[in-house]
């Protein structure tokens, strides 16, 4: 049976190097994404300033319009910003921490980078609250429900979960938050681009990632959605000329933001990145995601079940429905493990407190899945 998206290969070079199973952390570079940085280049060469009249200062509004579909959000909702920490703390500079609802509620397995913005707004007044995780592996919506009330301001939560490729059950998080008036913010970076996503259905208030990962964008790319009808209400107090309604008349005192996306925008757009990373979005919507997603599930399935027979423990949940793109497989010794496969071209990484971490991608074949398989029986010490 022929694969159909192995046809994409061709489009990513480093995959005639090596055995390349880290799309969570790095995605392959696309060869079109040395088209765009040339584009840039010539732009900045041979039109100097006036490349920002010719496209230059639209760049986020065209690069979030290519990432819309994807989120499953309507095109003009998306700012693109540097990372996913630039696009917390802009959320959170628009919330008022004076008054009683002033908590933030984030998963305690969330990305630290979410964790480490909020604790920054302590000094403003915000009380971060940490739902505890039963096993270092997910976070049930039991414990997110019973802390979010009428003193929370915000919840913050990871859709997949870095470390074990979790996937939390947002709906119910998201009601809950909604019932009691408080916004959520989804991180969605190890979602995009390999879970099928409808962030409109799901009525999240804001969404966060970036395009480091499944998205293969590169990095200095972040995304920032927030719903079309919340946009106007919330005034971030980290902010910029380029969120200005008349960034060139350059008028002195507070800011009158901007409608659309431009709201949440800071300065000078990053604009090389950006056009970079649309490369990698180009790609992902041709191949779509859920194709991605398809093929993510059955290959996972296959590390999963060799892991299940040589005994090693696996740190992923088992039921489709709940498992992202990735498998951590927390096998003895796992740290050296992991330097010796990426020694011998099996490019994976390795998370403390969770394993070494192995994810497929569109581009990867059977092969070689099984020849990363067939490195671990060698490096793994009997159990
Ligand atoms: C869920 C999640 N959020 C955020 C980040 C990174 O944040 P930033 O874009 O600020 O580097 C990562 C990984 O790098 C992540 O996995």
């Amino acid at each position: 049976m022929t694969d159909p998206l192995l046809r994409w290969r061709d489009e990513f070079p480093i995959l005639d190097t090596c055995t390349y199973l880290v799309s969570h952390s790095l995605g392959a570079m696309p060869r079109a994404a040395r088209a765009q940085a040339q584009q840039f280049l010539d732009a900045w060469e041979t039109r100097g300033v006036r490349a920002w009249g010719e496209g230059w200062w639209e760049t986020s509004r065209h690069t979030g319009d290519l990432l819309a579909p994807l989120l499953g959000v309507p095109a003009g909702s998306v700012t693109m910003v540097q990372n996913v920490s630039v696009a917390q703390s802009t959320v959170v500079s628009a919330l008022d921490f004076s008054g009683p609802r002033r908590r933030i509620v984030v998963a305690e397995l969330d990305f630290p980078t979410n964790q480490y913005v909020f604790e920054g707004f302590r000094r403003h007044g915000a009380e971060v609250v940490y739902v505890p995780s039963p096993d270092g592996l997910t976070q049930p919506v039991e414990s997110w429900l019973e802390r979010i009330d009428e003193q929370t301001a915000l919840v913050c939560c990871s859709l997949v979960l870095f470390r074990s490729s979790a996937i939390t059950d947002v709906r119910p998080i998201i009601e809950r938050a909604h019932a009691v008036g408080a916004l959520v913010v989804l991180d969605v970076y190890q979602a995009t681009g390999t879970l099928p996503l409808d962030l409109t259905a799901l009525g999240v208030d804001v969404a966060v990632g970036g395009s480091v990962k499944w998205l293969c964008g590169g990095p200095g790319a972040g995304y920032l959605y927030v719903r079309p009808d919340l946009a106007s209400r919330l005034a971030p107090a980290a902010t910029g000329w380029a969120a200005h309604a008349r960034p060139f008349a350059f008028e002195t005192g507070a800011i009158a933001y901007a409608e659309g996306e431009a709201r949440f925008a800071s300065g000078t757009p990053n604009v090389s990145a950006w056009m970079i990373a649309q490369a990698g979005y180009r790609i992902v919507n041709e191949v779509g995601v859920p194709a991605i997603r398809a093929k993510s599930l059955r290959q996972t399935r296959r590390i999963m079940d060799h892991a299940a027979s040589r005994g090693w423990r696996v740190r992923t949940p088992q039921d489709d429905a709940w498992r992202g793109g990735t498998v951590t497989l927390d096998v003895p010794d796992s740290a050296r493990v992991a330097a010796e496969l990426i020694a011998r071209g099996v490019i994976i990484d390795h998370r403390p407190n969770a394993g070494i971490r192995m994810a497929p991608h569109f581009y990867t074949t059977d092969d070689e899945i099984e020849a990363a398989l067939a490195a671990m029986d060698e490096l793994v010490v009997a159990i």
